[in-house]
C-alpha cells in the first residue's frame, strides 16, 4: 500500500509540470487529476471509477470499470496498456461509443486525469506495462491480397460475429456477451473510424492482440503476418470513405468557420451563399451503439455581423414529425466565458456551475433550453426565445437551418463570440426507443470570420 501511495505521489509530482505543485494544490485541494475527472469522466466512469456513473444507464456499450484492471485498447500483450495507450484512448475518444476525445486539453491536464485513472487498479498503479508489440512492415495492398483476406475472413469464422458483409450483422452477433456481463456488438467494419486507430497498422494489431474482456479473438498465433495483411486489406476495402476534409488522426482540427455575409442570412439551404459556404463533417457519437445510426453531421455557418445561423445536413432514411418521438438537432454553447479548454461544461448538458444554452429543433419547431446536468434542463420563456430557423427533408436528408442574434438581452442566452465553443446532439426517431438523443458530438470550436 505504501509504496502504490508513493509511486501515485510521484506520479502527481510528474504531473505538475512547469507550475508549481503548491499553485495547483491551491486552485484543486484534492488535485487536479481528481478534479477534472469528477467533471469530466465522473458522470459515465462513476467517482470510484467502477463504471457506475449516474449517466450510465443510458449508454451502451457501457462506460469502462476501470478497478477491474482490464482494457480493451493497448499496444502491449496482456490487459495491462501503457501510459501511452491510456493517454490516446482518452484524448481520441472511442468511436463507435459515448467515449468522447479531449484533443484539446493541455499534457499536464492529461497527465493529471492519468494519473487518477491509473489510482483505481493497484495492478495499474504498479505493475510496469508490457513493451508494446511491434508491427511487421506492411506489404503493399494488391487485388490477390484483398481477395485472399475475403476468403480467409469467411473460412477463419470471422462472418460468424461480423456478417459476410463485415457489417457486424453475424449469426453470432446478438448473444455476444463481454467479460462484464453485457452484451456487446462486433463492429460494423465498413463503417470508420474504427475503435481503436484506422490505420493499417491499427488494425494488424487488433488482429493480432484480440480485444482484451470481448469475444474477439486474437490471432497472432493463428494466421502468418501474410494472412493477417490480407485481412487488414480486405477490411480496408470493404470500409466506406470518410467525409471529405475529416482527417481521422486530428477529429478536432475541423473549426467551424461562419462567413461574413451581407444583408439577411438566407433560410433558403439552397441560396447561393450557402452553396459557397465550406461543409464541415462532425463526428457523431452515440449514446445507445445501433448499427443503423446516423454518424455524420455536415454543419455549415454563416453571419452578417448581427446573427449567426449554422446549417445542418444529415442523412435519415425516415421523416419523423409526427407522434411522440421526432427528429430533431440541437446546439449546444457554455453561457459562461471560457478562457481555456479545461473549463468547458460538461458535455452531456453542462453542471450546476457551469450552464449550457441549447438551440433544439425538433420537426418543425424550435426551442432554447438552459441546462446545468442532466435532469437539470428548463425551457427559456416565450418571450426570451429568439432563435428562429427552418429545416426540411429532401431525398433522404434533414436540412436545419438554425439563427440567433449575436446580442441577447437574456443573461442565460449563450455569447457569440470571435472565437468559441458548440456542440451537438441528434435524435432520431426510426430508431429503437431509448432515453436521450441518438447521438451527440464532442466540443468543436467555431469562429466568425472577418
Ligand atoms: C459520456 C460517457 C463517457 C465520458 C464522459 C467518458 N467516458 Fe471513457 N468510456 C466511455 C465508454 C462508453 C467507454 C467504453 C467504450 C468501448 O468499450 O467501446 C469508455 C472507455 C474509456 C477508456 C478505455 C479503456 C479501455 O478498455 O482501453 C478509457 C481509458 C476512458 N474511457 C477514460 C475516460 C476519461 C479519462 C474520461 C474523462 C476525461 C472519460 N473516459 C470520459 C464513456 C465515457
Ligand atoms: C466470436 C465473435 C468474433 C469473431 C469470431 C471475430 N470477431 Fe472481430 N470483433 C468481435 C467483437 C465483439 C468486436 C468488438 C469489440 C468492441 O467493440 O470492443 C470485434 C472487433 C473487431 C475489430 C475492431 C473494430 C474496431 O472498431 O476497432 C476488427 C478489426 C475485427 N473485429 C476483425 C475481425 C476479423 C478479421 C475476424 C476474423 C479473423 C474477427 N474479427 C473475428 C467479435 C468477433
Amino acid at each position: 500500500m505504501k509504496r502504490s501511495l508513493a509511486i501515485f505521489f510521484l506520479l502527481l509530482l510528474a504531473a505538475c509540470g512547469q507550475r508549481s505543485c503548491r499553485e495547483a494544490a491551491k486552485e484543486y485541494p484534492e488535485g487536479k487529476g481528481k478534479y477534472l475527472y469528477e467533471m469530466h469522466c465522473a458522470s459515465c466512469h462513476g467517482v470510484k471509477g467502477d463504471g457506475k456513473g449516474a449517466v450510465a444507464q443510458y449508454l451502451w456499450p457501457k462506460p469502462r470499470d476501470f478497478t477491474a484492471g482490464i482494457f480493451k485498447f493497448r499496444t502491449t500483450r496482456g490487459p495491462i496498456p501503457s501510459d501511452h495507450d491510456l493517454l490516446q484512448t482518452m484524448i481520441k475518444g472511442v468511436p463507435g461509443s459515448s467515449m468522447p476525445g479531449w484533443e484539446m486539453l493541455a499534457k499536464e491536464e492529461w497527465q493529471a486525469i492519468l494519473s487518477h485513472v491509473k489510482s483505481f487498479n493497484p495492478r495499474l498503479a504498479q505493475q510496469k506495462a508490457p513493451r508494446s508489440v511491434d508491427i511487421p512492415e506492411e506489404p503493399k495492398a494488391t487485388d490477390a491480397s484483398i481477395q485472399a483476406g475475403k476468403v480467409l475472413f469467411e473460412k477463419a469464422g470471422c462472418v460468424a460475429c461480423h456478417g459476410p458483409q463485415g457489417k457486424g450483422d453475424g449469426p453470432g452477433a446478438m448473444v455476444l456477451k463481454d467479460v462484464w456481463g453485457d452484451r456487446i456488438a462486433p463492429r460494423d467494419l465498413t463503417r470508420g473510424p474504427l475503435k481503436w486507430g484506422n490505420t493499417a497498422n491499427d488494425i494488424y494489431r487488433t488482429l493480432m492482440l484480440g480485444i482484451p474482456g470481448t469475444p474477439m479473438p486474437n490471432y497472432e498465433h493463428t494466421f502468418t503476418r501474410e494472412q493477417i495483411w490480407s485481412l487488414v486489406h480486405f477490411i480496408q476495402s470493404i470500409q466506406r470513405k470518410l467525409p471529405e476534409g475529416y482527417d481521422p488522426s486530428n477529429p478536432h482540427r475541423n473549426l467551424i468557420s461562419a462567413g461574413r455575409v451581407q444583408g439577411e442570412i438566407p433560410l433558403d439551404h439552397e441560396a447561393e451563399v450557402w452553396k459557397k459556404a465550406r461543409p464541415i463533417p462532425v463526428f457523431l457519437k452515440p449514446l445507445w451503439y445501433e448499427p443503423r445510426a446516423t454518424e455524420w453531421l455536415s454543419v455549415k455557418a454563416l453571419q452578417n455581423g448581427k446573427e449567426i445561423a449554422f446549417y445542418i445536413q444529415w442523412e435519415d432514411d425516415r421523416m419523423d414529425v409526427e407522434g411522440e418521438r421526432k427528429d430533431g438537432v440541437a446546439v449546444q454553447l457554455p453561457v459562461d466565458e471560457i478562457r481555456e479548454p479545461v473549463q468547458l461544461p460538461y458535455l452531456g448538458m453542462g453542471s450546476p456551475g457551469r450552464k449550457v444554452n441549447i438551440w433544439q429543433w425538433k420537426a418543425g419547431s424550435f426551442t432554447e433550453f438552459n441546462a446545468a446536468g442532466v435532469g437539470n434542463l428548463e425551457t427559456q420563456n416565450l418571450g426570451q426565445q429568439n432563435v428562429s430557423g427552418k429545416g426540411i427533408y429532401e431525398n433522404g436528408q434533414w436540412h436545419v437551418i438554425l439563427k440567433r442574434p449575436f446580442k441577447s438581452l437574456f443573461s442565460h442566452d449563450a455569447p457569440i463570440l470571435n472565437l468559441g465553443w458548440l456542440s451537438f446532439a441528434l435524435w432520431d426517431a426510426d430508431l429503437p426507443t431509448h432515453r436521450g438523443p441518438e447521438a451527440f458530438s464532442e466540443w468543436i470550436r467555431y469562429e466568425l470570420q472577418e
